[in-house]
């Protein structure tokens, strides 16, 4: 049974209330002074991955009473009703089974009595068939080409994941592939995608779990009818378009032959579908072996999350560490930090993948919580964050807890470009702790020339009250497996915290207002007639638009 507990009624969200108090004003750099052992305490490895979590404003005591809560919301229940297949996104009325998609077990995994891997494996392989033909040539585009380019059009879940995934892993594409991403509706990226591509040699992925998507069916139109412009003939069609998708009718009717459906199911939500055939870009591109072992990666960090003690999980403490914040400290966003160029879309992948599964106020009883739920996500890459947005998170008055994270090993190794980047990365997780206190702030001026009263002015503007907490993940190296392996963690991590905030991280009901609102909006537009059936900033704003373009 998935748990239904109010967390603010639990022992231990009480007894960590009290215990903020205490905690509030102590700095982490003297918990590190007190106790020589700290990092090794509170740090993890998990295979060529270090999870280090000393830097954060939390003894063992904090931690005891964060497990408490965790198992005061029956987290263990929690988890088990996931991976027993158990219908846990109850107001979609689905099972919530990702995990099933990275397992290579030979066990049975059931959802209502039926194994759901024979299908799993049988996608796999036709995913592994089509990659080997795309590559060898052996399928070729109407003229006779071998296929060159991927266009993937999708969009949020259908588009973030491939496109995270497949920048991350620029060294392992395959040579003579290339990779596209078409997601916004706004025309300007499918004409600039297309602009330079030939059509001979083009295969389009279009994603789209419902395949009702706005954004998704208005660009695979388009790039159908760019296609058509060359090929002329839709029969054509079925050499360079196929679907990945749940609805076979709605595929059908696009044109697309079901031998070119890729199908996943409807217990997979969109956030976590770059393990299913939603992966077909991802594998098309860095090759089906290397996907496979980004699954592998994934699946370690499910038998992790699984099977270790909550004091060892990585998953579980990121969780409990978020909440510590958000709930005790009044934090309100979250930042991801990754010191790997390649890694530049991980930020905006976890946006959707934290914000859209957390962002709710109605607990799982639908009443409005009355406390925070999930916080605003949101990264860049290390170094450019740090000459961006640092000086508020150094000395800005909020507090934002970040992750930082970088590979030891760069596919680049040039000159001593990644030992640079890497320092950076370690003095800034310094620095937000230790931060610059007046005296050395006055020590450092000491030597300067300029007068005393100006040196005693400047002083305040140049402290750093540190104690800013950060979680550091060192990766040996960014690879398909330790990438699959730390994409799972923060997944998990998004799951530990839905049940302890009590609410449904599997739907997304809040994306649907505005969608409904713009399929009214849209004929308006198109009509000659003034607008007057909206309030009176979205008449004026539509009106302005039909004006300017009369
Ligand atoms: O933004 C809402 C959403 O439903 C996401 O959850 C999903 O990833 C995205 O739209 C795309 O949906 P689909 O794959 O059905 O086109």
């Amino acid at each position: 049974m998935f748990p239904n507990i109010n967390p603010t009624k639990t022992a231990a969200w009480k007894a960590l209330s009290a215990h903020q108090k205490e905690m509030s004003d102590v700095q982490m750099k003297d918990l590190f002074k007190q106790d020589p052992k700290r990092f090794e305490k509170m740090s993890v490895y998990f295979g060529d991955l270090l999870f280090d979590y000393s830097k954060n404003i939390i003894t063992e005591k904090t931690l005891d009473k964060l497990l408490q809560l965790a198992n005061d919301c029956k987290l263990k229940e929690a988890r088990e009703a996931l991976f027993a297949g158990e219908k846990i996104n109850e107001t979609e009325d689905r099972a919530v089974m990702h995990p099933a998609l990275r397992s290579f077990s030979d066990q049975p995994i059931k959802i209502d009595g039926e194994d759901i891997m024979p299908e799993i494996r049988e996608t796999r392989e036709k995913m592994k068939a089509f990659c080997k033909k795309i590559h060898s040539g052996e399928w070729k585009g109407y003229s006779g080409k071998k296929i060159k380019t991927i266009v993937n059009i999708g969009i949020g879940g259908s588009d973030l994941g491939p496109v995270m995934v497949t920048e991350a892993l620029k060294p392992y594409w395959i040579k003579d592939i290339k990779a596209h991403f078409v997601s916004n509706v706004d025309g300007t990226q499918i004409v600039e995608t297309l602009k330079d591509l030939n059509p001979e040699e083009t295969l389009f992925t279009i994603a789209s779990k419902t395949f009702t998507t706005q954004e998704t069916m208005t660009n695979a139109h388009t790039a159908r009818d760019w296609f058509l412009k060359s090929a002329k003939d839709e029969k054509l069609v079925a050499k360079h378009f196929v679907a990945l998708s749940t609805n076979e009718e709605g595929v059908k009717d696009f044109g697309i032959a079901p031998e070119n459906m890729f199908v996943f199911w409807d217990w997979v939500g969109g956030r976590y579908s770059l393990w299913s055939s939603i992966g077909l870009s991802i594998a098309l591109t860095i090759g089906y072996d290397n996907f496979e072992k980004l699954l592998k990666g994934a699946e370690s960090t499910d038998n992790h999350f699984r099977t270790t003690d909550f004091k060892e999980n990585i998953p579980v403490i990121m969780a409990l560490i978020g909440v510590w914040y958000t709930n005790f400290f009044g934090s309100e966003t979250e930042a991801i930090l990754p010191y790997d160029q390649y890694m530049h879309r991980f930020p905006a992948y976890f946006q959707q993948g934290n914000m859209e599964s957390n962002g709710k106020h109605t607990d799982r009883n639908g009443n409005d919580v009355t406390y925070s739920t999930g916080p605003v996500v949101w990264g860049e890459p290390g170094t450019n964050g740090q000459h961006a947005f640092y000086q508020l998170i150094h000395q800005g008055t909020h507090l934002i807890p970040c992750d930082f994270i970088a590979p030891a090993i760069s596919h680049n190794p040039i000159g001593k470009h990644h030992p640079i980047l890497v320092s950076n990365f370690f003095a800034q997780t310094e620095a937000l702790m230790n931060g610059k206190s007046a005296d050395q702030v006055a020590a450092e001026l000491k030597e300067d020339s300029m007068d005393e009263g100006q040196k005693k002015k400047l002083i305040p503007f140049k402290v750093f009250k540190g104690n800013k907490p950060t979680n550091s993940f060192l990766l040996k190296e960014i690879t398909p497996f330790s990438l699959g392996a730390l994409i799972a963690l923060y997944e998990h991590k998004i799951f530990v915290q839905g049940v302890i905030w009590n609410i449904f991280s599997f739907d997304q009901w809040g994306v649907e207002l505005g969608k409904q609102l713009a399929k009214k909006v849209l004929p308006e537009l198109e009509n000659d007639k003034k607008i007057e059936s909206h309030d009176g900033s979205t008449n004026g704003l539509i009106n302005a638009f039909k004006k300017w373009r009369a």
